[in-house]
């Protein structure tokens, strides 16, 4: 993207239309995931696989049983994203669900991301579908653990470089401090693990019973995440996607504004 690309550059036939329910819903519900962030320079999972991560892919990392074969490895790969996630700061599109939920207090948040962006940008986000970089647990009893993800080295690099990775590569996980038995890991859900059962019931109902859904920056490929703006359509509610690119949902939705969410978003809610 250019940077002083403005939201006038963007073809958005839509805008006025889904202008008019923004200005009329009392809860709405706004769905994020990756490309939320990518303007803060968060990769998605789709961009991060270049320079050294074009070794690992996140379906190779993002499991249990890689954290079992190789601890070391996946823990320093998400100390690695905790860092980096630190050291950038949110986009003009998470202040503007922020500024739109202190004008319309009903609005949920509920985010695929693992980032704290939305939180520094002022919002008060319902549920973290697929956990949090910044919560630790134990992988054998559960227990939360606490963990400095900025002390983690003191290689001197970049939070968030490929320096900083490869300084940290194979750090090993903590041993938990509750059971001193199992390992820390991060309090995320790697693929093959179920949604937080509160978050997922608190993001349902909010949707069942919303006047306006945005879905902004997800590839609607990661189930049941997917699957959450269908119950926004089922409940009568419009639904409105934000993405510069055609994905599984765009067919299904109400209205599309294709471009950037930190373009579209400010535009949407000025
Ligand atoms: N920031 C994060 O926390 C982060 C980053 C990478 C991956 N993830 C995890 O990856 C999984 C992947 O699912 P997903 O659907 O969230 O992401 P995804 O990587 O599958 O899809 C990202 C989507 O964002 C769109 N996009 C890219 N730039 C955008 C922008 N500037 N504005 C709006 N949209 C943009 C892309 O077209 C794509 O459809 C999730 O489980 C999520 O937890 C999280
Ligand atoms: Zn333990």
């Amino acid at each position: 993207m250019t940077p002083d690309r403005s939201a006038a550059d963007l073809d958005l036939p839509e805008l006025d239309a889904v202008r008019d329910l923004v200005a009329r819903a009392e809860r709405p519900v706004v769905l994020t995931g990756a490309g939320m962030s990518a303007e803060s320079g968060v990769p998605t999972f789709r961009d991060a696989q270049t320079g050294l991560w074009e070794r690992y892919s996140p379906e190779q990392l993002a499991t249990e049983e890689a954290f079992l074969a190789d601890p070391g490895l996946v823990w320093s790969w998400y100390l690695w994203r905790a860092r980096m996630v630190r050291g950038v700061e949110p986009n003009a599109g998470h202040r503007a669900v922020a500024a739109w939920q202190a004008r319309v207090p009903g609005l949920v948040v509920a985010t695929q991301n693992v980032d704290d962006l939305h939180e520094r940008a002022g919002a008060d986000v319902l549920a973290h579908l697929h956990g949090s970089l910044f919560r630790f647990r134990c992988a054998e009893c559960e227990a939360p653990a606490e963990v400095d993800v900025a002390a983690a080295h003191d290689g001197g690099h970049a939070p968030g470089s490929e320096a900083d990775l490869e300084g940290l590569l194979r750090t090993e996980p903590p041993v938990c401090t509750a059971c001193a038995a199992g390992r820390v890991r991060p309090d995320i859900v790697w693929f093959g693990e179920m949604l937080p059962a509160d978050a997922w019931d608190a993001t349902y109902a909010a949707l069942d019973s919303c006047d306006l859904c945005v879905v902004v920056g997800t590839s609607g490929l990661v189930q049941p995440a997917a699957s959450l703006p269908f119950v926004a359509l089922g409940a009568g509610a419009p639904v409105v996607e934000v993405n510069p690119d055609v994905t599984e949902l765009s067919s299904a939705v109400t209205h599309r504004l294709a471009g950037p969410a930190g373009l579209v978003l400010p535009a949407l809610l000025a």
